[in-house]
């Protein structure tokens, strides 16, 4: 068992040089903190839809939603229905009051508000917040109204201690609802001459009962104008990869545990009996094949090595299993 001995000293070279790259080799990740990362999200530059990337990211397994006025923690992913569930940490709850400068969505961002999103308005300026002047007839178009329906809204967040202690009047206490938010699909808060905010998008069952509203703000994604899920994509998924793009045309790519990049998906790597489909899928030349052992050129990249050496420890496992 010559040929053996020596494939298995190869293999411990190999991996002792490149065992610190193979910490999560996979690209593109499919979790980010908690939470489940599948399209259009990714984890960095190259990973998920190029068209989201730039303003959901992962830094430090936290998942981040960006846009001009600021970044915000994302809490949940409805995939199912396309919903994105983000925490604002400058505005009010029911548990605490704050200023805040307010809320705005990129105008060219692929998100919009969702329509079980309430937002109120807190201590607005009665004598000067544009909010009271909308009334006059000539330029009723130009700012939005307060929703005089939302009153109770208003009514119920006041009972919350921390708003109570605020001491103003209910009269400085505005409804305002995602359809009013206007073009800019901005909520500036100094323009508007209030000081602070507060956004919900369930009340949890409970109407009376704004301890247990869910705060926060929900978005809806759209993929693409006919909203379809590319079934590239799809296939790369159920094989454990995630979906990525490069090159100058964000050609898809999908992002493998091994830390290999195909154009179709990854069940390459869970079908090792199937040598032959592996070769085209690799860059490095077969220098030697025997049939205990395979032999690659080594590439002076450590990327490359990390790919070699996954590659090399599962065909080991599988040969020695
Ligand atoms: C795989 O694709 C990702 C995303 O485009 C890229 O960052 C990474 O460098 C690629 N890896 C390899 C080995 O080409
Ligand atoms: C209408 O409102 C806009 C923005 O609020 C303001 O710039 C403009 O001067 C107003 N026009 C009139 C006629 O008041």
């Amino acid at each position: 068992m010559k040929p053996k001995h020596s494939c298995i000293t190869l293999f411990f070279f190999i991996s002792t040089i490149s065992l610190p790259f193979l910490v999560s080799s996979q690209t593109c990740q499919r979790t980010c903190g908690q939470i489940p990362l599948k399209y259009p999200f990714g984890s960095g530059p190259g990973c998920g839809d190029p068209r989201f990337q730039k303003y959901v990211t992962c830094n430090d397994q936290k998942f981040t939603f960006t846009t001009h006025t600021g970044c915000y923690p994302v809490t949940n992913i409805d995939y199912t229905n396309h919903v994105i569930y983000i925490t604002d940490p400058s505005m009010s709850t029911c548990a605490c009051t704050q200023p805040s400068k307010g809320f705005g969505l990129d105008w060219d961002a692929p998100f919009s508000f969702h329509d079980d999103n309430v937002f109120t308005l807190l201590d607005c300026s009665i004598n000067s917040s544009p909010i009271y002047k909308s009334n006059n007839a000539y330029n009723s178009s130009a700012v939005p109204f307060c929703d005089k329906k939302g009153a109770s809204i208003c009514s119920f967040l006041y009972s919350c201690r921390a708003i109570s202690m605020l001491n103003l009047p209910i009269s400085t206490c505005c409804v305002y609802t995602p359809v009013d938010l206007g073009p800019s699909f901005e909520m500036d808060l100094q323009k508007l001459q209030c000081s602070s905010y507060s956004g919900f998008y369930s009340f949890s069952g409970q109407d009376y009962n704004p301890e247990n509203w869910k705060y926060g703000i929900a978005l809806k994604y759209k993929f693409n104008v006919y909203n379809d899920y590319p079934s590239s994509c799809a296939n790369c998924e159920k094989s454990n990869g995630a979906c990525g793009y490069s090159g100058a045309y964000d050609t898809f790519i999908c992002s493998c545990p091994s830390g290999v990049n195909t154009t179709t998906d990854c069940y390459f790597e869970a079908s090792f009996n199937n040598a032959p489909r592996l070769l085209p899928l690799q860059t490095e030349k077969v220098l030697l094949q025997s049939d205990r052992c395979i032999l690659f050129s080594i590439s002076t990249t450590a990327g490359r090595l990390v790919h070699i050496s996954s590659i090399l420890i599962k065909y080991y496992r599988i040969w020695n299993s």
